[in-house]
């Protein structure tokens, strides 16, 4: 037997992702991205990804394609992100997959964005047990999850009840005045400052969130960093209003080591409490030093073992996609049509 080749097409925020993947390899993970046309604006615009996705898809297909060294006809199977994300940016990803299915009579699988994140775990060079955590951070989320089948059983733990952690590192380097995106920015910067300056808060760990053993809160697996967002601006404003120059570094690496502190504890919390022994790491924000830094360590004590994928597949792709695409051809799950609507708010 041949392995299927599956292509994967990813456009649910900025990044117009077509990956290739024949069985668990990897072939090709062609990514354009339109950050550069939001920079400006210090947030990503919803209609110029939307528009940016229009122009780079074709490119991103013909450039994963030489990558692979294959055509369309090589292709058995086609895999599409179909939320949850932005539904302007996931209508143009859907629709130049349903095209594509419809002309090459492929078929064709709607899948979810999270999911896919984790279905990176399928490819070759990542060992990974049966059934496994994820902890995924990015701009768009921030969420623990409980692999048991990657085609059928994946469950939400916790995740964010407001800012994503990329989007409360974006919004704190602005206050800050560091830039757009923020996460890279506040890493940096936080190099040079003391994490220990200031204590800011750590969001939903109070006893009246987390619970006890006979009573588990029912945020005790969730995230919340607008409070942390908020404290970070009383305190640039208290020095403002002094007159005082503004301990930009000891800022950054303060309120950097609040969300890695909060995120990190309650992973290995989330896993301890569901018997897992292994963690996947994903998003964007595993980029971050002192995230992988402080997760290695506990985890570490907590005898977890942490799975932390090459960047280019923790940031949005379609690499991941496609992974997770020749997952479900592998399983027989049937694809989904050519009918099948975007979701942005899917959970
Ligand atoms: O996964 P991603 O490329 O896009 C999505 O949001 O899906 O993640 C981008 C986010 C941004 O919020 C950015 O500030 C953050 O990841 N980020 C970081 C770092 N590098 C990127 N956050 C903290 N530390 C970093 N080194
Ligand atoms: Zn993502």
């Amino acid at each position: 037997t041949t392995e299927p080749i599956v292509l994967g097409i990813e456009s649910s925020c900025d990044e117009t992702g077509v990956g290739i993947v024949r069985g668990n390899r990897l072939l090709a993970n062609a990514v354009s991205s339109s950050m550069d046309e939001h920079v400006r604006f210090g947030g990503v615009i919803p209609e110029i990804a939307a528009r940016a996705h229009l122009e780079a898809f074709v490119p991103t297909l013909q450039a994963a394609l030489d990558t692979a060294e294959l055509t369309l006809d090589d292709i058995d199977a086609i895999a599409v992100t179909s939320g949850p994300g932005l539904a302007g940016a996931l209508m143009v990803g859907v629709s130049a997959a349903k095209a594509l299915a419809l002309a090459t009579g492929k078929p064709l699988y709607g899948i979810n964005h999270l999911v896919a994140h984790v279905g990176v775990g399928v490819l070759e060079g990542t060992i990974l047990p049966p059934t496994f955590g994820a902890l995924l951070v990015s701009g768009g989320h921030t969420e623990i999850l409980k692999v048991t089948s990657l085609t059928n059983d994946v469950q939400l733990l916790g995740s964010t009840i407001d800012d994503a952690a990329g989007e409360a590192y974006d919004k704190t380097a602005r206050l800050l005045g560091l830039g757009y995106p923020g996460g890279p920015a506040i890493d940096k910067a936080a190099k040079e400052g003391d994490r220990k300056a200031f204590r800011f808060p750590r969001g939903l760990t109070l006893p009246k969130f987390v619970g006890n053993e006979e009573n588990p809160g029912k945020h005790r697996h969730n995230f919340s960093f607008s409070g942390l967002k908020t404290a970070v601006a009383r305190c640039v404003e208290h020095f403002e209003a002094n007159g005082e120059e503004i301990p930009v570094a000891d800022i950054a690496a303060s309120f950097q080591e609040a969300v890695v502190d909060v995120i990190t504890s309650k992973a290995v919390r989330a896993m301890q409490e569901h018997g897992l022994k292994t963690v996947l790491l994903g998003g964007g924000v595993a980029a971050n030093t002192r995230l992988r830094e402080l997760l290695a360590a506990r985890c570490g004590s907590a005898g977890i073992s942490l799975v932390v994928p090459p960047f280019s597949l923790c940031t949005d792709n379609g690499g991941m996609v496609a992974a997770l695409g020749a997952q479900l051809v592998a399983d027989g799950v049937a694809p989904s049509g050519l009918d099948f609507a975007t979701d942005s708010s899917q959970p």
